[in-house]
């Protein structure tokens, strides 16, 4: 029968929190004697998960978790890269865990990076803020750095764009193409990025004079079927706009088939625009207008403030905010008429 923790403790006289906490390196208030008879029973009786392998190997293990909201959404890619391209340089690796935007298994992929022995974690939280988990990983007494989605927890290194920044110069640029109409299909309400995008787009319109029309916006779920479905909607209770801006690439990818399914003419008659300039938005039929986050770089960054903090070394800037920049392609018109021409059918 295999040796279980339990063997260990009795054989050692100790509690089975005190071998664990030496199994994971965590064995502050743990004698050096009884650490050495610990690791010496462990040896003879062959008793090796593969966390403690790598534990007694060396100080620390060389794993950094990164727990995403959504695998499938083809912005984290290049986020990815970017944290990986750089964590393998400083000879890290790293785990992928997606959460698949549900804050409870976010919450297990915690507990699972905690009992790994992650020396540190990358955290895109699904929710707005999660008191629960962010405790949690306080708790876990690993470092970890925010990306992308801010929270606003004090002394947590966070690396994010500018949201508002990024929306509002988008919804500038629609208004000097000369739409004053302009819906909006936003991401979840509870989501920080959403909220903040939500923001730009009413600052623009009312720093331009246009008032904002609630029934102009939809909360979308940053899916492509969202993006259709609210398209539909707007154009079905005959709502009148010569644009709609969306919160992400992956919406704005549904409303453009939304329109086309409907006949309608993209750029001439409706101009539609995205956000992050994932892969796709080059590709769409017409290309599309968008937001170019900085996805890349902001792993990079993140992935050297982590680990920093993982050698325990000083960090001079604890929040990075960086800039988008548009990426203008064929999918916004320049409105010389007014909404009058707008035929929607
Ligand atoms: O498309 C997914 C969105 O969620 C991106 O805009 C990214 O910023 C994340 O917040």
């Amino acid at each position: 029968m295999s040796v279980t923790i339990k063997d260990i403790a009795k054989e050692a006289d100790v509690s089975i929190a005190t071998v664990s906490r030496v199994i994971n390196n965590k064995s502050e208030g743990v004698g050096d004697e009884t650490r050495e008879r610990i690791l010496k029973i462990i040896k003879d009786r062959k008793y090796y998960p593969n966390r403690m392998a790598r534990g007694m190997v060396t100080k620390q293990s060389n794993m950094l978790g990164l727990i995403l909201p959504d695998i499938t959404n083809p912005f984290f890619p290049d986020l990815v890269r970017g944290v990986e391209d750089t964590a393998s340089r400083f000879g890290y690796n790293i785990v992928l865990c997606n959460a698949d935007n549900d804050k409870d298994k976010e919450e297990s992929y915690i507990q699972v990076l905690k009992e790994n022995n992650a020396a540190g974690i990358f955290y895109i939280s699904v929710i707005r803020r999660n008191d629960n988990n962010i405790k949690r990983l306080l708790e876990s007494k690993i470092p970890f750095v925010l990306m992308d989605r801010r929270i606003n927890i004090d002394n947590v290194p966070k690396v994010y764009t500018d949201n508002e920044a990024g929306m509002y110069e988008m919804v500038e640029y629609l208004i000097k193409q000369g739409h004053r109409k302009i819906a909006y299909i936003s991401g979840p309400k509870y989501n920080s990025s959403s909220e903040q995008r939500l923001k730009g787009y009413t600052t623009a319109l009312s720093d331009a004079g246009i008032p904002v029309e609630d029934s102009l916006i939809r909360e979308g779920d940053y899916q492509i079927e969202s993006g259709h479905q609210y398209i539909t909607e707007l154009l079905d209770q005959g709502r009148e706009f010569t644009a709609v801006a969306c919160a992400n690439d992956m919406m704005a990818v549904g409303a453009l088939e939304g329109l086309k399914s409907r006949g309608i003419k993209i750029p001439e008659e409706i101009s539609i625009t995205g956000y992050d300039d994932i892969l796709m938005a080059t590709v769409t039929s017409p290309k599309l207008t968008t937001v170019a986050q900085p996805k890349y770089e902001m792993g990079c960054i993140a992935a050297e403030l982590l680990i920093k903090l993982v050698k325990g070394q000083r960090i001079s800037q604890n929040e990075v905010i960086l800039q988008s920049k548009l990426a203008i392609r064929e999918s916004v018109a320049k409105r010389s008429d007014n909404i009058e021409n707008c035929s929607h059918r």
